[in-house]
């Protein structure tokens, strides 16, 4: 099958500390893959690496290759914010522009893009908020402010944001680690239909998360504390969560780690 995603031998550093070492990994279009592992372990600096958002950071540079279809996505003659449109992020905090309305929240990127048509935008934003399943709980106040929203509302918003710009691959960094349950599950299932659409990379410390949502599994590790971490296994979730080949993934998921 055709590789969406395809990492080679990378390498990630903040000024001379190296933070991720050597991580190789394919990931497939239109599947969930959940990145696991102990806190520092290096989860959200690599996923970051796949969209070019790490370099932002001063000292942030990476090494090895990262391929998305046919493109070298560090290629010299690649422009960082375009890879930025084609593999959105959400993160941890829901972090919706407070003051914007709902409505203008979500079109954000596409007038940034300099979509101007008022008509446009607004079927872009019913769209892109019925993708994310939260049409219903807002369509009568799309003119309120973001913040105006629950933390799970607020989450189901920066998604939509995210996809409205039409990303083909959604980058998720503990999208739910601040959301109550129900929020989780709303989440969770947007998750399970977004897969079919899009390609979707999420980080979570949950591992009932992970067991639930996602296709495949990758488990970060450190060695020890100061070392770089490393992908120490990725396998079908089921595989991962049952039969693990590594005795560190399966001392992390049955919560004998440390
Ligand atoms: N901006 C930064 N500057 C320097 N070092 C950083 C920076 N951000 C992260 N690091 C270091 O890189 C390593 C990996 O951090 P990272 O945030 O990727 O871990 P993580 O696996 O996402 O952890 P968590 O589960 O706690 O979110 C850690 O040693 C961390 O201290
Ligand atoms: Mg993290």
């Amino acid at each position: 099958m055709a590789k969406r995603i395809d990492v080679s031998d990378l390498n990630v550093y903040y000024g001379d500390f190296k933070a991720v070492e050597g991580v190789s990994m394919t990931v497939e279009p239109r599947s969930v893959t959940a990145f696991i592992g102990p806190s520092g372990c290096g989860k959200s600096t690599f996923l970051r690496t796949l969209n070019r958002m790490h370099e932002v950071i001063p000292g942030g540079r990476v090494e090895g290759k990262v391929m998305l279809d046919d493109q070298d996505l560090y290629a010299a003659d690649v422009d960082p914010v375009g890879v930025r449109r084609t593999v959105g992020m959400v993160f941890q905090r829901p972090n919706p522009f407070p003051t914007m309305s709902i409505r203008d929240n979500v079109v954000a990127g596409l007038r940034l893009n300099g979509v101007k048509s008022k008509k446009a935008l607004d079927e872009v934003a019913e769209k892109s908020l019925r993708g994310a399943n939260l049409w219903n709980e807002v369509k009568d106040r799309l003119d309120k402010p973001g913040a105006g929203l629950s933390g799970g509302q607020q989450q189901r918003l920066c998604i939509a944001r995210a996809i409205a710009v039409e990303p083909q691959v959604l980058l998720m960094d503990e999208p739910c680690s601040a959301l109550d349950p129900i929020s989780t599950l709303a989440i969770e299932d947007l998750i399970n239909q977004l897969k079919e659409t899009y390609t979707i990379v999420i980080v979570t410390h949950n591992m009932q998360q992970a067991a639930r949502v996602s296709d495949r599994t990758a488990f970060f590790n450190l060695a020890e504390t100061g070392k770089p971490g490393r992908l120490i296994e990725m396998d079908d979730t089921a595989t991962i969560f049952n039969n693990p080949n590594e005795k560190a993934t399966e001392d992390y998921i049955s919560g004998r780690f440390g």
